[in-house]
């Protein structure tokens, strides 16, 4: 306290309480600073030097973002994590930071569409070239590992909005001999599968099952230490940090992560099985249905399988929007993982910019519609789509 400060100075400088360090909040408080501040310019130096502890600037580090980075760290099952401000902004730091002009990417109709659209649009135009195979391609994918020098594989399992699971183990093994890195976007099986698999750097969306309330965007990197190190330096270059607020929001859903993750797996396989049976779907996709063509691999590489469900309706895409309108538990949006169902129709999930050859690969018809299973009771959502099924054969 400087003796005789006005009240204005004052506020600018507010008493600091202390809490003693036997005296533990249960819960982190959220570090809402940007600043860190030492004592002198000395300890300020040795900081910077790597040579103490400390934290100085929110967009290099912050301890509220820290403790979420060493959680998510753990559940991936790797050294070190790097948080951002979306999903997306995992993928384009990450692609951006990892490759230079004249690398080429191996990427997958399959994947998320902003990803192909960094793959191929904004990656493309600072030289870096792409080759796009479907992720069922295996003889494709090993013949590109091993005729053109590639940087990396980005890919997905299980795969939106069709859940087709990709061959990690063959992926991996042939990137690995051929010095490529694999960087795989985890979002969909979530922190507590696929670990054991050589990948090198998981990418997840924390707005999805992370967050889980809908409420919070954020995106985590997770590698081990030197990759994470690197990526970090031009990170803090590029700017898409997280905010201290949001990743008290994710640190908090993350408590609840395994309750609703295999609430919500549970609840999609029996949604899953009602409408493998009923006569107006012609083709469920969820790989815990024993008739889904990648069930045994599923099973093999994940502990569950995840809360997507998709299929093809009978009658096409206006069959399918009548359906997704006629539903009162599912709201009618993008995203998935929250404790809310969700659905995506045909007229939303068509949208997407590919050649005859690669809309044929990705399996979406014309009556596709994907949902997002939330944590309510299975029998009401049953119901619910019982009937809005009624309602688009009117
Ligand atoms: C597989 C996958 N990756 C990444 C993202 C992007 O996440 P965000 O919306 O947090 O940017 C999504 C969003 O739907 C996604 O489904």
């Amino acid at each position: 306290m400087v003796p005789g400060m006005t009240d204005n100075t004052f506020v600018n400088h507010p008493p600091e309480v202390l809490v003693p360090a036997d005296n533990r909040p249960l819960v982190a408080p959220i570090y809402q600073s940007v600043k860190f501040s030492f004592d002198d310019a000395g300890e300020t130096m040795s900081f910077f030097r790597g040579e103490r502890p400390g934290f100085y600037y929110s967009r290099s580090s912050n301890p509220t973002l820290r403790q979420l980075e060493l959680t998510l760290a753990r559940m991936q099952g790797r050294e070190d994590c790097l948080l951002v401000g979306s999903g997306v902004a995992t993928l384009a730091a990450t692609l951006l930071s990892l490759c230079r002009q004249g690398d080429h990417i191996l990427a997958f109709v399959e994947s998320y569409g902003p990803t192909r659209y960094i793959v191929q649009q904004l990656l493309a135009r600072y030289g870096v070239a792409h080759t796009l195979l479907s992720i069922e391609d295996l003889a494709g994918i090993e013949s590109v590992l091993e005729r053109t020098p590639t940087r990396l594989v980005v890919f997905e399992s299980p795969t939106n909005p069709v859940t087709k699971i990709a061959d990690i183990a063959h992926l991996t093994s042939h990137a690995r001999r051929t010095g490529c890195l694999t960087v795989m976007d985890n979002t969909f099986a979530g922190f507590h599968n696929h670990g054991g698999f050589d990948v090198d750097v998981f990418l997840h969306s924390l707005t999805k099952y992370a967050s889980g309330h809908g409420d919070v965007m954020g995106g985590a990197i997770i590698a081990d230490r030197s990759l994470i190190e690197a990526m970090r330096k031009d990170l803090v270059a590029m700017g898409p940090t997280l905010d201290p607020h949001a990743a008290f929001l994710i640190q908090r859903g993350m408590r609840t992560y395994f309750l609703r993750y295999e609430r919500e797996c549970a609840n999609a396989l029996e949604v899953a099985r009602f409408l493998h049976g009923h006569a107006r779907v012609r083709r469920v996709f969820h790989p815990g249905l024993e008739t889904h063509p990648q069930h045994l691999l599923a099973k093999r590489q994940m502990k569950d399988f995840g809360s997507i469900v998709s299929f093809e309706l009978d009658g096409g895409i206006d069959a399918g929007n009548r359906f997704a309108e006629a539903l009162n538990l599912f709201s009618i949006t993008s995203s998935v993982g929250s404790t809310e169902s969700l659905v995506m129709p045909p007229q939303l999930l068509g949208g997407q910019a590919f050649t005859p050859a690669q809309r044929a690969a990705s399996l979406i018809g014309p009556g596709t519609v994907r949902l997002s299973i939330g944590i309510e009771e299975a029998r009401d959502l049953i119901a619910d789509l019982t009937q809005a099924l009624e309602a688009a054969f009117v």
